[in-house]
């Protein structure tokens, strides 16, 4: 109850009590009647409905609404995945682009770098080295007979010189420039990955574009600025008398 209006009901019938100012309650009544000596007439007061809340949409609008909603959810978790999948994306590490930076580039002639995220040892030749103008080589660290991966072994003896690829699954030896193969079952030489030089003296391998090793594997090498200038201490060549 509030001033002279009183609301109460159960939400779908509201019910509200007016009385004017000119109405008179039934004890006004019954005091005025007393008064005059007749019964004085009694406005009771009538209770009318509240206006209903109109919904900004018709049921049918809302029901249309869900069912499409719904359907649109439904498509985006079928097609979702698939179109993720097929959604091109660069691909790093084995398999993408394998980006080796200037600084970690070996010096020409000295041992192999591994890089294991893209599965390969970039070797510098100097020219000359294995009949190779000299350059750089990504050689693939699988080896190509059964697909062990293929330790460099610096402490590897054989043939009088040390410095090997060798297999430790059945022997394969194989040289520290262009990985041609010397010794074992495997056969072929280890396999190469495209190179590409940056501008800033990067090297991007591509260890998704393989090539079979062959034993023109040190004509593959590709010239990288500053090799006869990065000569590693030890490495020299003997020069000509
Ligand atoms: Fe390398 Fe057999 S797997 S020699």
């Amino acid at each position: 109850m509030s001033g002279n209006r009183c609301t109460g009901g159960n939400g779908s019938q509201r019910w509200r009590m007016a009385k004017g100012p000119a109405e008179r309650t039934l004890a006004e009544g019954r005091a005025a009647g007393a008064e005059s000596g007749r019964v004085q007439p009694v406005d009771t007061p009538v209770a009318s409905p509240a206006p209903t809340a109109h919904l900004p949409l018709s049921r049918r609008a809302l029901l249309a609404g869900g069912f499409w909603s719904g359907l649109g959810l439904a498509m985006v978790g079928l097609l979702g995945a698939p179109l993720s999948f097929l959604w091109p994306r660069k691909v790093t590490g084995f398999g993408g682009e394998v980006t080796v930076p200037a600084a970690k580039i070996p010096a020409p002639g000295s041992e192999p770098v591994h890089i294991p995220e893209g599965k390969f040892y970039l070797a510098n030749l100097v020219p000359s080295q294995e009949e190779s103008p000299g350059g750089l080589l990504a050689l693939w660290h699988k080896c190509p007979h059964l697909g062990c991966s293929v330790p460099w072994r610096p402490d590897f003896e054989y043939g009088g010189s040390k410095g090997w690829y060798r297999c430790p699954c059945h022997g394969s030896t194989y040289t520290r420039g262009a990985g041609l193969l010397v010794f074992g079952p495997a056969p072929r030489p280890l396999d190469t990955m495209a190179i590409e030089l940056k501008g800033n003296g990067d090297v991007v391998v591509n260890t998704g574009a393989i090539t079979k090793g062959g034993k023109d594997n040190p004509l593959r090498a590709v010239p990288y600025p500053g090799t006869a200038a990065r000569i590693a201490p030890g490495n020299e060549r003997p020069r000509e008398a």
